[in-house]
């Protein structure tokens, strides 16, 4: 029998941890950890994420401090803001949401923030640290969405070292952080993207299949042999005919229901990776605040 990976119960469990440890927290310090929000202009998938962000976060006890900024904001503007908040003693994290308007350059604001307060870990110096296998983990500000997914895994209890792992994509945010995160477990890892050879022989031999491409249902069923894990992060909206209807439907990057014939655990789209990554952007942020205590 497959598993399906249940990535809305696995999420809640960390959230749980994590209220339990700020509750601990705010009576040992009389504080609690303060993330930064900060959404530039009003793309709809960003409104919805940030609402849930803010949302887990007031729920496991996180102090969420809101700066919604107009689109029209220059480049200038959210330098000085985040500027602010780097100084800010209340706010432990800041969250800048991707991605920005086009006049902004997104990696000059992700070098702008103070590397202790990286809630999203896509700091240039986080993102060596991750690279430099020897670190302890416990302290490190990981990127959150590969992170999840990493949890994930390790949640099936099977030994990941020396599984042939491929990550489908190579995006700063999920495809070479994923990839750095199995390294470090010890799987021989693949990073394939748009311009790989054969993508179906690659993934036929794989372990562990990562998918995020943001292309709906591109991994066929037939990609994925007996066995394999598969973990979709992609979250794509396509529209079918329901009765003569056109509905919208959110699907991943995988063929679901037929890659599920084959796998060994299989993560489902929605309810698998993207309430992992909304925990995780809370772990983050408890590590920030933490590492703060000890400064
Ligand atoms: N946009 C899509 N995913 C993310 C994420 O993980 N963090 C931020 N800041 N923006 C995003």
């Amino acid at each position: 029998m497959t598993k399906l990976i249940n990535g809305k119960e696995i999420a809640q469990n960390l959230r749980n941890e994590l209220k339990k440890e700020i509750d601990n927290l705010r009576s040992k310090t009389g504080k609690v950890p303060g993330l930064a929000v900060v959404q530039v202009g009003n793309v709809a998938a960003s409104s919805v994420y940030v609402k849930a962000k803010t949302k887990s976060a007031e729920e496991v006890g996180i102090k969420v401090i809101d700066h919604h900024l107009k689109e029209e904001t220059s480049e200038k503007e959210l330098l000085q803001l985040v500027m602010k908040l780097n100084k800010q003693v209340n706010v432990n994290g800041i969250l800048v949401q991707l991605p920005l308007p086009n006049h902004i350059n997104e990696q000059i604001i992700l070098d702008s923030i103070h590397p202790d307060k990286d809630a999203d870990g896509f700091h240039p110096l986080n993102v060596g640290k991750l690279s430099i296998a020897s670190h302890n983990d416990e302290n490190l500000l990981i990127p959150c969405t590969p992170y999840g997914c990493l949890i994930m895994l390790k949640g099936l209890g099977i030994n990941l070292a020396g599984k042939n792992a491929v990550v489908i994509g190579r995006s700063n945010i999920v495809g070479k952080p994923m990839a750095q995160l199995l390294l470090k477990e010890s799987c021989t890892v693949i990073i394939a993207h748009s311009k790989t050879q054969n993508l179906q022989e690659v993934c036929q031999n794989a372990d562990i299949i990562v998918a995020a491409v943001g292309r709906p249902e591109m991994v066929k069923g037939n990609w994925v042999k007996n066995g394999t894990v598969v973990i979709d992060v992609g979250i794509n909206r396509i529209e079918v005919k329901i009765n003569g209807e056109n509905k919208n439907k959110l699907v991943g990057d995988v063929d679901f229901k037929e890659a599920a014939k084959n796998a060994f655990a299989i993560t489902p789209v929605p309810g698998g990776v993207g309430p992992m990554t909304i925990a995780c952007l809370l772990r983050n942020t408890t590590i920030a605040f933490k590492n703060a205590q000890k400064n």
